[in-house]
């Protein structure tokens, strides 16, 4: 999902955006895969689970919010295809903004800072 995002957005940045081959199919990506993420954590998978994850326990312990993400950022992948299909330019590239912020707001308080660090290396 994240390399959907940045295609877009590296797409958008071009005089002349390939919006049939390139923008409209990661625009999909992200609309399609963004209802499974509630999915992806069930209880029981977290470091518990003696798997290398970055997962923090605030996820089982305030599922309720953890939920109120995943579906802020549904919404957005929904905007995102809808604006799509306006071929605006300017219009995709704040909603692609607005998208990513929701992927953010969550990491923020659900992913172990240490993913950075170990991102780095
Ligand atoms: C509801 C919370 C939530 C939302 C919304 C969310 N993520 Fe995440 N994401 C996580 C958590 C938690 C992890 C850490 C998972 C782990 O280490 O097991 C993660 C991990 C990742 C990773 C690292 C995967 C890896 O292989 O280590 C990427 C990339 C990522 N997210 C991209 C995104 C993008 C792009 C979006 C928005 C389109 C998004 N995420 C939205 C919670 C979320």
């Amino acid at each position: 999902m994240a390399s959907a995002l940045k295609q877009i957005d590296d797409e958008l940045k071009k005089r002349s955006p390939d919006w049939e081959n390139l923008i409209q199919p990661n625009v999909l990506i992200l609309q399609e895969r963004s209802p499974f993420l509630l999915k992806w954590f069930p209880k029981g998978s977290g470091p518990e689970a003696g798997a290398k994850t970055y997962a923090l326990p605030a996820i089982w312990q305030k599922g309720d919010d953890f939920a109120k993400h995943g579906r802020t950022m549904m919404a957005e992948a929904v905007k995102l295809s809808q604006v799509a299909a306006k071929k605006d330019n300017g219009e995709l590239k704040a909603q692609v903004i607005a998208l990513g912020k929701s992927c953010k707001a969550c990491h923020e308080d659900y992913r172990s800072p240490d993913y950075e660090k170990d991102a780095e290396q």
